[in-house]
């Protein structure tokens, strides 16, 4: 069952995973009168102080959709200024995430992935294998649909060569071949620029979270947003499915 701790810089229950969909970098350009890739820029900037904040608040688990496997449909130029922002993104912030102790983890299909950013994606995660005060995770090229499918076919795999059993197969063991598998249960799922859909983002993972949807544009998302977020999770009730009276006696 997921569960909430305390921050050293925080009174209120803290969730232990936060995940994001970051979207709305379109529209906050288009707003200005500028290019799409604008916006995306603006988005990375968001993402660096997002990240520090969350660093900051002592948070367990960060998730990003960064790129979604939809999003191969967009115009040429804009997949590529995005694959070139990630790149730089891995590039800068290295320096900060080793000194900051944050673990980097890409999910998604990495192998679709330009040679140069996969690449660095995985030079940032050997890098940062050892960090402890943070795991920040980067969707890329992702949806969870494909994940599911791709564990399925392991687990088929496995039961093939005879080492699982049908029965051996249970939400743990789901849990452990998704791409995710080392990492908390989503605690709270933020949505920005004040869309209402999941979008196949983590429909395992974050099967129990509290959802909240900002009318915020992602490049306007940064510490005082996420504070708000949490404040929010922070005044939900979770029961669990028990009444509220049992979930309050588990604290
Ligand atoms: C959604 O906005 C956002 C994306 C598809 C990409 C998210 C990328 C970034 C925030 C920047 C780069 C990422 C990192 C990790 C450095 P949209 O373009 O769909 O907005 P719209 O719905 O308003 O068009």
């Amino acid at each position: 069952m997921p569960t909430a701790f305390q921050s050293p810089s925080h009174t209120e229950p803290m969730p232990r995973h936060v995940a994001i969909i970051m979207d709305g970098n379109g529209r906050w350009a288009q707003g200005r009168g500028l290019p799409r890739t604008a916006g995306h820029e603006k988005g990375a900037e968001a993402v660096r102080e997002t990240v520090r904040h969350a660093r900051r608040l002592g948070l367990e688990c960060l998730t990003l959709f960064a790129f979604s496997t939809l999003n191969w449909q967009r115009p040429t130029s804009e997949v590529r200024d995005l694959m070139d922002l990630l790149e730089r993104f891995l590039v800068d912030e290295l320096p900060e995430m080793l000194q900051n102790g944050i673990r980097l983890v890409a999910i998604g299909e990495r192998e679709l992935l330009p040679a140069k950013v996969r690449t660095r994606l995985e030079e940032t995660e050997a890098r940062t294998a050892h960090g402890k005060d943070m795991t920040l995770v980067l969707a890329v090229s992702y949806d969870g649909r494909r994940d599911l499918v791709r564990a399925a076919r392991q687990i088929a795999e496995l039961a093939r060569r005879g080492e699982l059993l049908p029965a051996d197969v249970d939400e743990a063991q789901l849990a452990s071949v998704l791409s995710t598998a080392d990492l908390p249960d989503v605690d709270l799922l933020v949505r920005t620029s004040g869309e209402k859909r999941l979008s196949g983002f983590l429909p395992f993972e974050a099967c129990y979270a509290e959802l909240h949807f900002t009318p915020i544009h992602w490049p306007d998302f940064g510490a005082e947003a996420l504070d708000a977020s949490i404040a929010e999770f922070a005044r939900r009730h979770r029961r669990f499915g028990m009444t509220g009276e049992q979930a309050a006696a588990l604290g």
